[in-house]
């Protein structure tokens, strides 16, 4: 059984000098694991999009040592290019129209961003690899990571949901997650690449953005306390999710493309809160009741609703060795201890923080 510290120092030995191409990079989930892949020793690119993105200095900001290759999704010569250029060993596919609410808004571009682009991704790594393979056996194959989602799940048919169960999407973001999905896994078998699906149930983090429930939250809850505001205005706060720490998940990610076949896992911790215990603990941890606070607005509740996610994580326990570090509590308490200091600035030096109309 090798132990914590020596299989970081064993996958350490094993990655010095590999090469990883983000795309996603100034999300989330992008600067987790780009910290993640560096500490481990990989040379690291993220994919940028737009002519002067105002997120790639704040990545920058938090990430040092990161290069970058401009690319878009929904460009397939700027996605082949950025592989040319890069010569990855593995292409980690985070970019997304990543909001759900957003996905009835804009559903052509989210299918356009979230489904084609990940074909766009595939086909790029098939072209620079030459077509038959990802790339010949001598110099290894190019592993692909797609960043598959729970809200492919909807509404559920079982409960705990692990990898076989079957999809009934709610919305067209996980129609699109679920398309992403099955080309990831139909271009594995038909083409013999390596190719893997990451269904992740919701991870969270102070980098969150604003506008998903948790930080908004968090956020109001730190706003609150500070007397910036006195109304946090939510919508369904019934609704149960398997909410984790970003940071931990990531590790999940590199994990699911070191192992001998590829195959598609479920990650998440098995435990299940709701949007109302989310509020509870956050206005708890600052000594608030909630219900002096929250206001419930229709205009929130989704049109077609997922109501609850519960991962099986069995399978990414046992092969990958994979183990949440983060509580939900914990979890909740790091993302309001953050917001204060946030809103702290906020209130002292009159620096913004853009709270979420969603
Ligand atoms: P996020 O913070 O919203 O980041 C999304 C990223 O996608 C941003 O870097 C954005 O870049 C990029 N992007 C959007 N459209 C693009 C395009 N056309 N071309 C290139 N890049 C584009 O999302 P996240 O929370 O880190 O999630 C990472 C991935 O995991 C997403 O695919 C998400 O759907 C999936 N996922 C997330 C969770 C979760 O709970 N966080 C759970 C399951 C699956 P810009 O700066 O250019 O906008
Ligand atoms: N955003 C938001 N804002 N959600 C609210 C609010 C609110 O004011 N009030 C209640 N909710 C409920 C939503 O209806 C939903 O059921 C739940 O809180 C979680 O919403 P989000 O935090 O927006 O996340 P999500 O579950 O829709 O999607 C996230 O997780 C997916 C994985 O299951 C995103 O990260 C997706 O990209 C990801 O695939």
């Amino acid at each position: 059984m090798v132990s914590g510290r020596n299989l970081s120092t064993v996958l350490k030995g094993k990655c010095m000098s590999r090469r990883a191409l983000i795309t996603g990079i100034t999300g989330q989930d992008g600067s987790y694991l780009a910290e993640h892949l560096l500490s481990l020793g990989y040379q690291v690119w993220g994919l940028i999009r737009g002519q002067a993105n105002p997120r790639k200095s704040r990545v920058s900001r938090l990430v040092s040592d990161l290069s970058f290759v401009n690319g878009d999704l929904l460009d397939e010569g700027s996605l082949v290019t950025a592989v040319d250029k890069v010569q990855p060993d593995e292409v980690y596919n985070l970019a997304a129209i990543s909001f759900v609410p957003m996905s009835w808004d804009q559903a052509e571009l989210t299918t356009e961003v979230n489904g084609m682009g990940v074909l766009r991704m595939l086909e790029a790594i098939r072209l620079v690899c030459g077509l038959d393979k990802s790339r010949d056996g001598s110099s290894g194959q190019i592993r692909f990571y797609q960043a598959s989602s729970s809200e492919m799940f909807g509404k559920v048919v079982e409960s705990p949901q692990h990898e076989t169960t079957i999809f009934h999407p709610r919305s067209p973001y996980g129609v699109a997650k679920t398309y992403g999905h099955f080309i990831t896994r139909n271009y594995r078998e038909s083409f013999d690449m390596y190719g893997v699906s990451g269904i992740l149930f919701n991870h969270e983090s102070p980098r969150r953005g604003t506008e998903f429930v948790t930080r908004k939250i968090s956020l109001g809850v730190a706003q609150i306390k500070l007397g910036l505001q006195d109304k946090l205005c939510l919508g369904n706060l019934d609704a149960v999710r398997d909410w984790g720490f970003a940071g931990d998940y990531v590790r999940a990610m590199h994990l699911m493309l070191q192992q001998d076949e590829p195959t598609d896992y479920v990650v998440g911790t098995g435990c299940m809160h709701s949007v109302r215990d989310a509020v509870q603990m956050a206005f708890e941890y600052v000594g608030l009741d909630w219900r002096d606070h929250v206001v419930i607005d229709p205009a929130l509740v989704r049109p077609a609703e997922v109501e609850t996610l519960c991962a099986d994580p069995s399978r990414a326990r046992v092969e990958l060795g994979w183990e949440p570090s983060v509580g939900f509590e914990q979890l909740m308490h790091m993302m309001v201890e953050s917001d204060l200091q946030h809103a702290s600035r906020e209130r002292d030096f009159g620096d913004l923080i853009l709270a979420s109309s969603w």
